[in-house]
């Protein structure tokens, strides 16, 4: 989302495209990006052309969300909603091609982001917002974003899950409900899984009650893979049986790490069953396991939908990586400002900067004073990381010496209470990251 000025687009910006011709239903033979079409709609023909030509020669156009149905159901398809697509009918049109139609994107473009707007848009299944002036740079990248995500078969449906072999043996332990943390990131490949797993498992080796790691990418995670687990279950299995799911039978269906007692519920082994499972299933999950384990991190996937947006606002807390390069940088600016807008309050994100060390150009403080936050972690760019990944063993067990172990170490502190706490208290101080 950009975070420039929000008022400032007005349908007088497309005085100069008027000349359209008169506009018709979507056809099929467009200018693609990323293997998927794309098509703009809006009832005014002036923004209609405005926005196509920012994508160049043939994109498709409509007036209104109900021309674009003939076109459904013919391959990956990014549908770039103008301004006056903001009705109920429009979001409820979305909705429902996200439960039937997954080859289908959608991003919104807005003259007036509000938060309202922007929570009703992302809930109904909008992939992302942008707010006018539009950057043709970031418009194109997000619609190209949107295209690698989108798969090309329909909904499969849900699978039948594993009966359940009976009640797990872990121990019910009392006291307070786990807190929850989720490791998010604004752009892809920033660290997050890697941050994630780490942060879990050492919470696991540290922690005295059950350290749960979910892997919220449910299209293409791979913390299983990180982890080098062969999980017998996933989300899949668990919301499938939502309706009568207890903590006894949802420990069940975690997968153990063994160097490290983390219980893992991993991502679906089918990108396509994602989009069956919602915001609320996966808050049901989470709060199921919040009556037994310590902590709970997710991991997330680079962009906001429902079940990503759901789970942050459940969250006690928010890591948000971000790599030391200056595309990573302007997204957290922006992830900021769409957090903020979320009203996620600042005490609880925890900014992470990730391959931060001397070898890269930028300079830490220079960027923290740029994002006007200072970071909770700094993890220097290693080979020890790709090693670990590769073997499927994280670097706080593979190399507890190394200096990316010791940020990550750290940085889990921050999410013990008790001794860890006190001791990382009493080495520095346990910042809040926002000046608090
Ligand atoms: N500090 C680091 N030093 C060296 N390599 C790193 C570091 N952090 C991450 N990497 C490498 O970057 C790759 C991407 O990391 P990771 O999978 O954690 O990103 P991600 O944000 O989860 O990506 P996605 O958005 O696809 O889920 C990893 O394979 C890892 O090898
Ligand atoms: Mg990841």
């Amino acid at each position: 989302m950009s975070d420039t000025d929000f008022s400032s687009f007005s349908l007088d910006d497309f005085s100069s495209f008027e000349e359209e011709t008169a506009s018709a239903p979507a056809t099929p033979e467009q200018h693609t990006l990323g293997g998927a079409a794309i098509a703009v709609v809006d009832i005014d023909q002036a923004v209609r052309e405005y926005l196509s030509a920012q994508f160049g020669e043939g994109v498709a156009t409509a007036e209104s969300l109900a021309q674009m149905e003939s076109r459904i159901g013919l391959g990956p398809l990014v549908i770039v909603l103008g301004p006056s697509c903001t009705g109920p009918d429009d979001f409820a049109m979305v909705e429902q091609w996200g439960r039937t139609n997954p080859e289908i994107g959608t991003v919104l473009v807005t003259s007036e982001l509000t938060t309202q707007l922007l929570q009703t848009a992302l809930r109904s299944g909008v992939k992302d917002v942008l707010s006018a002036p539009i950057d043709q740079m970031q418009l194109i990248d997000t619609v190209g974003r949107i295209a690698d995500t989108l798969h090309a078969a329909p909904a499969a449906p849900a699978p039948q899950a594993a009966a359940p072999e009976g009640p797990d043996a872990l121990e019910m332990l009392e006291g307070e409900r786990a807190k929850v943390i989720s490791v998010f990131s604004t752009k892809g490949g920033s660290g997050k899984s890697v941050v994630a797993t780490n942060v879990a498992a050492s919470l696991a080796r540290k922690s005295a009650k059950p350290v749960v790691l979910i892997d919220g990418h449910l299209q293409f995670g791979d913390v299983a893979v990180m982890l080098k687990l062969q999980p017998r279950h996933t989300i899949v299995d668990a919301v499938s049986q939502i309706d009568r799911l207890d903590a006894a039978l949802l420990t069940d269906l975690l997968t153990v790490h063994e160097e490290t007692g983390l219980r893992v519920l991993p991502a679906p082994l089918e990108p396509t069953f994602a989009d069956q499972i919602t915001g609320e299933q996966m808050v049901q999950l989470v709060d199921t396991l919040r009556d037994f384990a310590g902590h709970i991190i997710i991991d997330m996937p680079a962009y906001f939908n429902d079940v990503v947006l759901t789970l942050i606002e459940s969250s006690d807390d928010v890591v948000l990586v971000a790599g030391l390069d200056i595309p990573n940088i302007k997204n957290v600016k922006i992830g900021l400002s769409t957090l903020s807008l979320l009203n996620i309050g600042r005490e609880k994100i925890h900014l992470v900067l990730n391959r931060a060390d001397s070898k890269v150009k930028l300079d830490v403080g220079e960027v923290e004073k740029t994002l006007q936050v200072t970071a909770a972690a700094h993890i220097p760019s290693d080979v020890v990381v790709p090693i670990s990944v590769n073997k499927g063993v994280p670097v706080v067990v593979a190399s507890p010496k190394s200096g990316v172990a010791k940020a990550l170490e750290q940085l889990a502190n921050r999410f013990m209470d008790g001794e860890a706490a006190a001791a990382e208290s009493s080495s520095g101080g346990r910042r809040r990251f926002f000046g608090g």
